[in-house]
């Protein structure tokens, strides 16, 4: 199939989590049109099966293909673990498909002075060791260590953000023994950025923080250049659309956009 360049790119998440990357790329290519969806009806997606993600994953690029986008890009670590190469042959050549988990992964394998890397994700995103064999195929002397810290996507969703309980557990989780002596931490989940300033203060902003979306929409915008899928001309207005709405994600999209929303309901 052709893709056009003026075609807009979709991007998925669970919840509002991908917005975080959402921004990045709106913010690196300004003159292409967005639709989001975030799948808040089934969300968290942390603690799904790999084939409910899987299942929910191939019905949101259904949406997406169904608004003509040239790209679905994988918002979502857990998502990006469990359904990456399922979504990839269900979509074939109708739209480019991205993750945000392997930029991530190119992108710490190229730092020669991060011998120790942590990363912190979902139950999924952790126990699907992709980070580590990801990391370990692009650069197999790197140690990994990976913590899932399931607390955090509930949490950020109800609007715990920077307060006494967010830096309690932000604390609790991050003194874990297996994160000690970092030489950097991977949020390794899309909801994580938008804590990240209360994750540097805990490193007294010593470690590196690796927030993937300026990684990934930059990734983005070489591999929409090397097939010629720049939008050069006008573009339409982005989209947002959720399963289930919640003001949490339209206070937080209207944030990320500096703009008033219409926030629209789907089924998938
Ligand atoms: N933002 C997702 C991720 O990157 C969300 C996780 C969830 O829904 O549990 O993994």
């Amino acid at each position: 199939m052709i893709l056009k360049a003026e075609q807009p790119i979709g991007i998925f998440d669970s919840g509002a989590g991908g917005l975080t990357v959402a921004a990045a790329v709106k913010n690196i290519l300004p003159s292409e049109q967005l639709i989001y969806f975030g799948d808040t009806a089934h969300l968290p997606y942390g603690d799904k099966s790999t084939e409910l993600i899987q299942f929910y994953s191939q019905k949101i690029s259904d949406f997406l293909l169904e608004k003509n986008c040239k790209v679905i890009l994988i918002a979502c670590n857990t998502a990006s673990a469990a359904a990456y190469d399922t979504v990839k042959e269900h979509v074939g050549d109708r739209a480019l498909v991205v993750n945000v988990i392997d930029p991530t992964a190119e992108y710490v394998s190229q730092n020669d002075l991060l011998k120790k890397i942590g990363v912190i994700g979902t139950k999924g995103t952790v126990n699907s060791g992709t980070y580590t064999r990801k990391i370990a195929q692009y650069s197999p002397t790197k140690q990994v260590v990976a913590l899932a810290t399931p607390l955090l996507v509930p949490m950020i969703e109800e609007g715990y953000i920077y307060d006494d309980i967010s830096n309690a557990v932000i604390r609790s989780y991050l003194s874990h023994n297996d994160l000690n002596n970092i030489d950097a931490l991977i949020l390794g989940c899309t909801h994580y950025p938008i804590i990240k300033n209360q994750i540097r203060k805990f490193y007294n902003f010593k470690t590196e923080i690796i927030d993937s979306s300026d990684i990934v929409a930059k990734k983005l915008k070489n591999l929409l250049s090397e097939n010629n899928l720049l939008n050069l001309g006008t573009k339409n207005p982005h989209e947002f659309f959720v399963s289930d709405y919640t003001d949490f994600f339209k206070t937080l999209a209207e944030m990320f956009f500096d703009m008033r929303i219409n926030l629209q309901k789907a089924e998938i």
